[in-house]
């Protein structure tokens, strides 16, 4: 089949799945992290149908949303594939990339030994942070029924994947146990150039937060009740 024509297919496959899905994992982060890839393959060169179908079925069947469980995705990528009669060697680059590049809390090794794996994680990395990040956190904290922020919860540092899974942390506190931790960890000079500037914009975001939040924007003397 044509490799246009399996692209196609694939989103419209994608979109079934995962249209109007409401914590952040929905079709459209999907054609962000599909359009960020192609960029970033293209300035790479990476195999870009490689790229463009793994970036399409990564978050088919997340972990997330399965009690844990990481081999659906590709399971039902392989199915998939299979079932447009794609190359078993192109298949297998796939499933490879999907199974092993989620963030997990840090705590497995996630790293990506092909370049078409290092460039699809990192398209999925930038659409975790920026202004596009912060709205997915919030809403995926919202479907954990998590606190916006506690000042008497602290972030933490997770040593295990149980533990990241199961924490309760505030979404807040999630900026610094992933997002704010994704800028190192870009594979690709184009995606780190991307990241820097996302980062920063994460930075001030959160200034001001603390600065609504505590009231130092506001006139001290105008707080006091006396
Ligand atoms: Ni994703």
């Amino acid at each position: 089949m044509d490799k246009n024509l399996i692209i196609d297919k694939t989103k419209e496959y994608v979109e079934s799945k995962l249209g109007g899905e409401g914590t952040g994992h929905d079709y459209w982060h999907v054609l962000r992290v599909y359009k960020m890839s192609i960029y970033i393959g293209k300035k790479e060169k990476a195999d870009l149908f490689v790229v463009g179908i793994t970036a399409l079925l990564h978050d088919i069947a997340d972990w997330k949303f399965n009690d844990g469980n990481s081999d659906i995705g590709p399971k039902l990528s392989k199915e998939w594939l299979d079932s447009l009669e794609v190359d078993d060697d192109i298949i297998n680059k796939v499933t490879k990339i999907i199974r092993t590049m989620s963030f997990k809390g840090g705590t497995t090794n996630a790293l990506q030994e092909s370049i078409e794996g290092k460039v699809v994680q990192d398209a999925d990395r930038l659409d975790a942070i920026g202004a596009i990040g912060i709205a997915r956190t919030f809403a995926y904290g919202g479907y954990k029924e998590r606190e916006l922020y506690n000042p008497d919860i602290r972030p933490q540092k997770y040593t295990d994947f149980e533990q990241y899974k199961k924490n309760i942390g505030t979404t807040v506190n999630h900026f610094y146990e992933k997002l704010l931790l994704l800028k190192d960890l870009m594979n690709t000079e184009t995606g780190k150039a991307i990241a820097v500037q996302r980062h920063k914009f994460m930075e001030e975001y959160l200034d001001q937060f603390y600065r609504e939040w505590d009231c130092t924007e506001l006139d001290s003397t105008f707080i006091e009740i006396e």
